[in-house]
């Protein structure tokens, strides 16, 4: 679906940034700004700022810098258009479609269609084990007989579906919905017949319907279990099932099971708020959790966990709690799953049940109260617990030991966060009593490969196309480079017009400039040149002064200090004849005007050296060389503080 131009035009017309922000952290007022602590990463004090004249957020911390647009895509991980249609939500602006081909409003149209099947499939379900003889006495009284109370079947919508081959067929076809429909949207199987035609039958038949849905509440998909048992030969009930344990619906137009998560629409809300997402592995054990009032809590079904999966996740929480089976055998290959989740960045904790329990089995056992202090009790740092179930097997095998420090660095190595991961170093090497940097050389070595791998994968992949090209592209950080530029005209403003004044007994404007800003070099080039030859000819013994550029500079020297001198005869003499107020002479304070030329100057310098230095930060993939560069970062921002107090402005840590 495309917004017409008219829309986007309104909602970036009533956007105000503060107020977009303000819905998902708090803000302070500090100045013309206002602060939080970062959304986008963990900090303790506010280095987030939002700055309401120019529409713009910047986190000083973590760099992370955009518009309100940005801002929602970021934090609710949308695309822009979603973001949009967010935003139009917010400010309750009629979304207009702009026109679509026919072909996106055939597919816009499938997808409702899908959407309206499924929905009405649902209710089918829901009605026939509330309702229907055969749903009440199979599928109700099982889930009553797995303490499912009624509250939490009506809040999963759970179902049932007939033992018939078109129980479900016959009632939507009666409303109108067609076989190639239902077909689609894999609530029916169509059975090939030349001689008398396709037919078609219910792929769920007898089974308890476990409804998935998206986000927001929609049901996509469904998952069966079965009920009946074999029977065995002497009539009895067997352990054997006559199918699957569970069917799933395949993969629709709608249904996509990489990005799904089983229990995401129920559980959104308690996630943000706890500020944490437990992890099970299916139908049973979300439904469970929630039995015991632990309502953050979703299932990946089945599948190992995919990106997309821990990308929903991580729109509403930056931790995952991974609740393990108490299968030994089982675990460990598991936990090779969870690096991806470090990976994306989030953290990860996990609990391990005692043998032969699920979060399942293990919730009903020890009822809420009891089950909810084990998750309390029991979660532990992923990154520790891998660690020390490796290094307790390798207590005496160096062999082993040696696999174990791969194991662990190989899972270091995933995460983004260059402190995070010098923090589990030190960890690490000390559970493993290793020495920090044997670990560190082991973890360079995979950087390194890493790169070598990545650096052959891209000369073979085709140059990435461009993802939305109607987006305008944010300029980042020009303010920086801005501010820095103005101090340095400054700096020849004042050299130019007052560099032989004195600013003391025996001291010249000059003296004291100079030397100050001996050891930085100028950014911007005009700049840099006028200083060079002021320099030169002072070493010459000469006096350099603004008329000495304007007879004898470059053409383009000459217009530049033109206009610096201009600002000399500043405003203040027109004001105090005409208006009779009294404003001291820019001659009168020239010490406090190079003062704080000087230290401007540094400020901004030094900002800019934190930005080149986290991009370095940034693309270093060699472990020593990150922190170096943070320490340079540490000094830094020590330094950046000690200037910001002379100026009397407040600075993030
Ligand atoms: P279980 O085998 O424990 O299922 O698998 P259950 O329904 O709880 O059965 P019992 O009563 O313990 O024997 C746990 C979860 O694994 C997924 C389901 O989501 C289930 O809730 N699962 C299991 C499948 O998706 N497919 C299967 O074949 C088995
Ligand atoms: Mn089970």
């Amino acid at each position: 679906m495309k917004l017409s131009q008219d829309t986007i035009q309104e909602i970036q017309n009533r956007i105000e940034i503060e107020e977009v922000v303000s819905d998902f952290v708090s803000l302070k007022r500090k100045g013309q700004n206002l602060w939080a602590c970062c959304p986008f990463h963990q900090e303790k004090s506010p280095s987030f700022s939002v700055s309401p004249a120019k529409g713009i957020f910047k986190c000083f911390g973590c760099g992370k810098a955009g518009d309100a647009i940005t801002f929602v895509m970021e934090i609710e991980a949308l695309n822009y258009v979603e973001a949009l249609k967010f935003l139009a939500g917010k400010y309750s602006i009629e979304i207009e479609e702009e026109e679509q081909t026919d072909e996106q409003q055939a597919a816009h149209n499938e997808k409702e269609s899908l959407h309206i099947v499924l929905g009405f499939a649902a209710r089918y379900f829901q009605d026939i084990l509330r309702k229907h003889p055969e749903g009440k006495s199979i599928g109700y009284s099982y889930f009553k007989q797995r303490g499912f109370s009624d509250q939490v079947i009506e809040k999963f919508g759970l179902g049932y579906s007939l033992e018939e081959w078109d129980g479900l067929m016959k009632a939507a076809k009666a409303e109108g919905f067609s076989e190639e429909l239902l077909e689609k949207a894999g609530l029916v199987i169509r059975k090939d017949d030349k001689q008398n035609g396709d037919r078609f039958y219910d792929r769920f038949r007898g089974r308890v319907i476990f409804p998935i849905h998206t986000v927001s509440g929609k049901p996509i998909a469904f998952g069966a279990r079965i009920l009946k048992q074999e029977k065995t030969k002497s009539g009895k009930a067997g352990a054997r099932l006559p199918g699957p344990k569970y069917l799933n619906s395949p993969e629709t137009a709608v249904y996509h099971k990489s990005d799904v998560l089983y229990g995401i629409s129920q559980a959104k809300q308690a996630i943000r708020q706890h500020e944490n997402c437990y992890l099970v592995e299916g139908y049973t054990d979300v439904i469970s959790l929630h039995l015991c009032g632990v309502e953050n809590v979703v299932a990946s079904s089945g599948t190992s966990l995919t990106d997309g999966q821990i990308q929903l996740i991580g729109r509403y929480a930056k931790q995952i709690t991974v609740l393990f089976d108490g299968d030994p055998a089982g675990l460990k290959a598991s936990l090779r799953g969870i690096d991806m989740i470090l990976a994306s960045g989030l953290h990860v904790k996990v609990v391990v049940f005692p043998e032969g329990e699920d979060p399942d089995s293990y919730s009903q056992k020890l009822g809420s109260t009891a089950f909810q202090e084990y998750l309390q009790k029991e979660a532990q740092d992923f990154l520790k617990f891998k660690t020390a179930l490796y290094a307790k097997e390798a207590a005496n095998d160096p062999i082993r030991k040696a696999e174990t420090v791969k194991e662990v660095v190989a899972s270091i190595a995933k995460i983004p966060d260059p402190i995070e991961r010098a923090v589990y170093l030190k960890e690490c090497s000390s559970l493993l009593q290793i020495s920090e940097e044997l670990l560190v050389k082991e973890l360079n070595q995979l950087h390194r490969k890493k790169l070598a791998k990545e650096a052959g994968v891209k000369q073979l992949s085709p140059p990435p196309e461009e993802e939305t090209p109607s987006r305008p592209v944010l300029e980042k950080a020009t303010t920086v480079d801005e501010s820095l530029q103005l101090q340095e005209r400054e700096s020849i403003r004042l050299l130019l017009n007052y560099g032989f004044s004195q600013i003391e007994e025996n001291f010249q404007l000059h003296d004291y400039l100079l030397q100050e800003i001996e050891e930085l070099e100028f950014q911007t080039p005009i700049y840099k040149a006028i200083l060079q030859q002021f320099k030169d000819r002072l070493a010459q013994g000469q006096v350099v002064d603004a008329q000495f550029f304007i007879r004898e500079g470059a053409p383009e020297l000459r217009e530049e200090v033109a206009g610096l001198i201009v600002e000399k005869y500043d405003l203040s003499n027109v004001w105090t004849e005409r208006h009779n107020i009294h404003i001291p002479r820019e001659e009168d304070v020239l010490d406090k005007a190079v003062f704080q030329n000087v230290v401007r100057l540094k400020f901004r310098t030094i900002q800019k050296l934190i930005g080149q230095n986290l991009q370095k930060l940034k693309e270093a993939s060699e472990e020593e060389d990150m922190l170096e560069f943070m320490q340079v970062h540490q000094s830094l921002k020590n330094a950046e503080m000690e200037l910001a107090k002379l100026l009397g402005i407040v600075v993030s840590k």
